[in-house]
């Protein structure tokens, strides 16, 4: 059975102030005109890309859950989340598809707080550090694999 042609990003709290929240570390993109671009990108390669935010941990949970059976590759920037959740961690773990953890910043080079990640040993790959074309980069790739039937 060939999998669906479906990706999930997700989106943690406070990137729904990218635009305005600390340019001078997250860049001056909003999350709507990235949602945009990743989704054009998707056309393109007959890919549905879903791009959805909250603050709320328990959403995110239970957003991991619904993309289960329903996608084959699942995007995270679980924000500060990244630094703090369990039950992302649990969540991602039971999702059996390719999944990305994605940052626009490279928190390494940043507070220590932020140099542990509760949700990279619950991925495949770690994306950090490129700004918010990070996600484009992302996408681009998994649209490749998923023509190459990689996905
Ligand atoms: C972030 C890095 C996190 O440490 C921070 O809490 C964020 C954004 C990033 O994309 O660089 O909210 O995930």
């Amino acid at each position: 059975m060939s999998r669906p042609n479906k990706v999930v990003v997700l989106n943690g709290p406070n990137l729904n102030l990218l635009g305005t929240r600390e340019p001078e570390i997250y860049g001056s993109d909003t999350l709507e005109m990235i949602a945009e671009r990743c989704r054009q990108l998707g056309d393109r390669a007959g890919i549905e890309v879903r791009f959805l935010q909250s603050n709320d941990e328990g959403k995110i949970v239970d957003w991991i859950q619904e993309a289960i059976n329903t996608t084959s590759a699942l995007v995270i920037n679980a924000a500060a989340y990244t630094h703090t959740s369990v039950a992302i961690h649990d969540a991602l773990r039971a999702y059996p598809g390719f999944k990305v953890e994605l940052h626009i910043s490279n928190s390494h080079l940043r507070e220590s707080f932020r140099h542990v990640s509760y949700v990279a040993p619950a991925v495949d790959a770690v994306v950090a550090g490129l700004g918010a074309r990070g996600y484009e980069h992302v996408i681009d790739l998994l649209a490749d694999w998923f023509a190459q039937g990689k996905l």
